[in-house]
């Protein structure tokens, strides 16, 4: 069988990261490329920095998926929490299609790290419950069951302490209030044993920027479903998104 390599793109608060990645093995083949997202990060801004990534990658292929931070369906984002408000409604496929002149199928970032971890990764053969939560300027969640998505969760905007949860715990908010590794461990592991109160999951895995430093709080999550960092760490979103864009080209 051919295989089969599509450029998959994770759009975040403050990086575009993009990667040609192989299908069979969920390897980049590629070099990774990065650029700021811009501020405002607004449709047009941020269609500009996609159209320069896909010309940068060198890459020829139809078919592009994206990751996105905001809850997308049939393309359109329906919400902005980390990127600009003016995205609401905006047809996330269709511009960026009509950008790069290639199909550019959406999904949502953290539900694309999700199913990256769950075909190649941590994830990889375990039924039962899993749930992806990606720490980094905002806090994204992916839950499967018996290996199917429940897209769009957003577990990162439950409610925690009387606020929105990734206002408690996240990246932007470790810098913001200066958190010790302890302090930050801790708020994370209140958060994570509220997700297991609603959720109940088998493996917890997380992803994002920050899963990478995974040993500098792991000690103070005490949760008692298991946490593993993911697999691919931060390269989850776009291995996800090319994953997510080769199987679901509607
Ligand atoms: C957004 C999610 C996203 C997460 C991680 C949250 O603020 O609402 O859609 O998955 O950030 O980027």
């Amino acid at each position: 069988m051919q295989t089969k390599n599509i450029l998959g793109i994770d759009v975040g608060a403050s990086g575009i990261k993009g990667a040609i990645v192989n299908m069979e093995t969920g390897e980049l083949v590629t070099e990774r490329i990065k650029f700021d997202t811009p501020k405002p990060s607004t449709p047009k801004a941020v269609t500009k920095v996609i159209a320069k990534l896909v010309k940068a990658t060198g890459y020829k292929d139809e078919l592009i998926g994206c990751g996105f931070p905001a809850i997308v369906k049939h393309g359109v984002a329906h919400s902005a929490a980390n990127i600009d408000d003016s995205w609401i409604g905006t047809n996330i496929e269709k511009i960026l299609s009509k950008a790069t002149k290639r199909k550019v199928v959406a999904t949502n970032d953290a539900d694309a790290a999700g199913l990256a971890e769950m075909r190649y990764g941590k994830g990889k053969g375990v039924m039962d419950s899993v749930l992806l939560i990606t720490i980094g300027s905002g806090l994204g969640s992916a839950l499967f069951t018996d290996g199917y998505l429940v897209r769009n969760t957003e577990f990162g905007h439950v409610y925690l302490n009387d606020q929105v949860a990734e206002h408690f715990i996240s990246n932007t908010t470790r810098k913001k209030l200066d958190l010790t590794w302890e302090e930050f461990g801790k708020r994370f592991n209140e958060y994570l044993e509220h997700m297991e109160r609603i959720v109940s999951p088998d493996l917890i895995i997380l992803g994002g920027g920050i899963s990478s430093r995974f040993e500098l709080y792991s000690e103070w999550l005490t949760v008692k479903t298991k946490v593993t960092p993911a697999e691919m760490f931060n390269h989850a979103g776009i291995i996800g998104a090319a994953l997510y864009a080769h199987e679901n080209q509607h």
